[in-house]
């Protein structure tokens, strides 16, 4: 394990911000994991892995761990399923990848999110009808404090709407390690409910489409609203769509009957955030190097050499800007370090 000192972090964050790491060494395996969290002379220590879902707004003082943990490897099989277990440094739109040239079926519905396949349960991520928590066997983590691996099943982490219990209880408690999927191996569930979907399928002129069908409907999908963070940084989502109740809804409907919702359970409604952004006038506005992706307002920008605090900034001005007009509070689903 080698450590490093004065990193730039640009090529770790998909936003390209370019703080500085004062040491920084990567994790190849589970023992340089466990010798980094014994290194008691870096009392603060960061762990970044595809750095997809954060926004650094400073220079970090202490060590970085850069998670490179690699490998999938089949658990076990039936003739209906198996079990894939996958290292938390892998890619994960590769995995994706990997699983449908085999025809596993169960993520292709997920396919193209930036990021590594460790940090997909933190904040159980989703699209297109299907979120993470749905093909989701467990996780295996590494206790920060006591440096021993961990099993998570699906009901420990406690998995919601872009959260789960490493956003909350467990939050900088744990590493994760690896991920376990459970995926079928015929008779593929698909999910081509979400609208768009079916709209692409039909533009391919796809009648009955298999699991690498809707894949590609997906990529297209998010190639035509999403920026790619290799050309465009960017973190996804900025903020999550927020949850209003049926009885706040109802206020909401008599002013904007034309917007789009979704409906979540019986007493709730979720609303989207991009919408509202939109409504708010931001969408491809452009403060310095900060600003608002021109097709999807959901998403922030860095056009070159933003700080992380002037992304900071001006996800405040929205927040702000939104909670004036609607009165509904939105929330970053990023993670910032402050
Ligand atoms: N909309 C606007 N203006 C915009 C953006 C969206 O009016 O600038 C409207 C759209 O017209 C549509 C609705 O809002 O009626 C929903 O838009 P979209 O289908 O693009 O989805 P979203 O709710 O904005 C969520 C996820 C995405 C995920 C898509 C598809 C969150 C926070 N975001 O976005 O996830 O890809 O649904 O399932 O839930 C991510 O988390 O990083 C991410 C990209």
């Amino acid at each position: 394990m080698h450590i490093l000192n004065n990193i730039s972090l640009r090529p770790y964050n998909t936003f390209g911000i370019d703080a500085q790491a004062e040491h920084f060494c990567e994790i190849n395996g589970i023992n340089d994991l466990k010798k980094a969290l014994r290194l008691h002379e870096y009392p603060n220590k960061l762990v970044l892995s595809g750095g997809s879902n954060m926004l650094i707004t400073r220079d970090i003082q202490g060590l970085v761990l850069h998670i490179n943990l690699k490998g999938i490897e089949l658990v076990t099989e039936d003739e209906d399923h198996v079990i894939i277990r996958v290292m938390a440094g892998e890619n994960w739109h590769q995995f994706v990848l990997w699983t449908l040239d085999r025809d596993y079926g169960g993520l292709e519905n997920l396919s193209l999110i930036p990021g590594n396949t460790g940090t997909a349960p933190i904040q159980n991520i989703g699209a297109y009808g299907v979120e993470l928590k749905d093909i989701f066997v467990s996780c295996e983590a590494m206790d920060r404090a006591e440096q021993g691996l961990i099993t998570f099943y699906r009901e420990q982490c406690q998995f919601g709407y872009r959260d789960s219990y490493f956003k909350n209880e467990g939050k900088d408690k744990y590493i994760i390690t690896s991920v376990t999927f459970k995926l079928s191996k015929r008779n593929h569930k698909l999910n081509t409910t979400y609208g768009t979907i079916e709209d692409e399928l039909k533009k391919e002129g796809i009648v009955t489409p298999g699991i690498k069908d809707i894949s590609n409907a997906v990529v297209a999908i998010r190639k035509s609203k999403l920026p790619d963070p290799k050309v465009l940084g960017n973190s996804g989502s900025f903020f999550k769509n927020p949850v209003v109740t049926s009885k706040e809804f109802a206020i909401f409907m008599v002013d904007y009957p034309n917007a789009p919702f979704y409906k979540v359970s019986r007493d709730t409604y979720k609303i989207p955030a991009g919408w509202l952004i939109e409504q708010c006038g931001f969408k491809g506005k452009r403060y310095g190097d900060a600003g608002v992706h021109k097709d999807q307002a959901l998403v922030l920008v860095n056009h070159g050499n933003a700080s992380g605090k002037e992304i900071l900034h001006l996800a405040n001005r929205i927040i702000e800007a939104v909670h004036q007009k609607f009165g509904i509070q939105i929330l970053p689903e990023v993670n910032i370090i402050k």
